[in-house]
């Protein structure tokens, strides 16, 4: 199991809990993400998502496209059976423990999301993904990307992190909770957006746009 996978697993029974204080703009973030999922076309048949976690965005990728099959690939089996639990009763899902690293589950998706996942990955192995993704969607199909994204200068990163400490304590986290989200974010690889989207274009993709920007939280889109 890949190392932020692993440390994901032992957290995984307090994952959701604590999800909206630390991410700001958390309706904003997630709902941008699923919003991207439109520029696909009616109807969205299969959803990819990779690092699912606990199902969070696949959740909401359900309830607004009631029909979609989804398959959740995550590396931490603990996270996958919070998403189990999640999505009880929904027919059409399917859940795959792999690395991100590993082959994709078989194609052609109308759409792949990801969430605050694809950051824990070496960017060249970031950029190799986004080719696989590329190769895994239908003929304009849709990539949605939520991501944490790294300020473009030291100094913007540094007010970002601040900030964002700012706004998790209006929010009510702890200060211990706090401290182990910043201990967590030390295993993460953020880079700033702007590469990203030039990777997106570099892969082929036809169309890609920041659909969604707040400081440390973005959403790219990309469709193929
Ligand atoms: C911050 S969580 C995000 C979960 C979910 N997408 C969400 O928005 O709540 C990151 C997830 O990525 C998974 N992950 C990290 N590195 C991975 C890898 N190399 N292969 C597979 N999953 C990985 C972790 O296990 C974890 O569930």
């Amino acid at each position: 199991m890949p190392d932020a996978a692993a440390m994901f697993s032992a957290h995984a029974a307090s994952y959701d809990a604590a999800r909206r204080a630390l991410i700001p703009p958390f309706d904003r973030f997630y709902g941008a993400a699923v919003q991207a999922l439109e520029l696909a076309g009616e109807p969205v048949r299969r959803v990819l998502d990779l690092g699912a976690g606990t199902g969070l965005l696949s959740g909401m990728v359900a309830a607004a496209h009631p029909r979609a099959e989804l398959v959740l690939v995550d590396g931490a089996p603990a996270m996958l059976d919070r998403a189990r639990e999640r999505l009880r009763g929904r027919p059409g899902v399917s859940f795959v423990a792999a690395d991100l690293r590993d082959p994709l589950p078989g194609g052609p998706f109308d759409a792949v999301v990801s969430a605050l996942a694809i950051h824990h990955l070496d960017d060249d192995v970031k950029r190799h993904l986004v080719e696989r993704i590329f190769a895994a969607l239908r003929p304009g199909g849709v990539f949605s990307w939520a991501e944490q994204v790294a300020g473009p200068t030291p100094d913007l990163e540094r007010r970002y992190v601040e900030r964002w400490i700012a706004r998790c304590r209006a929010a009510g986290v702890q200060e211990d909770a706090l401290r182990d989200s910043l201990a967590r974010q030390a295993l993460d690889l953020h880079l700033p957006e702007g590469p990203q989207l030039g990777w997106l274009a570099a892969a082929g993709f036809g169309t890609v746009d920041l659909a969604f920007k707040d400081e440390r939280f973005a959403v790219l889109v990309a469709v193929r």
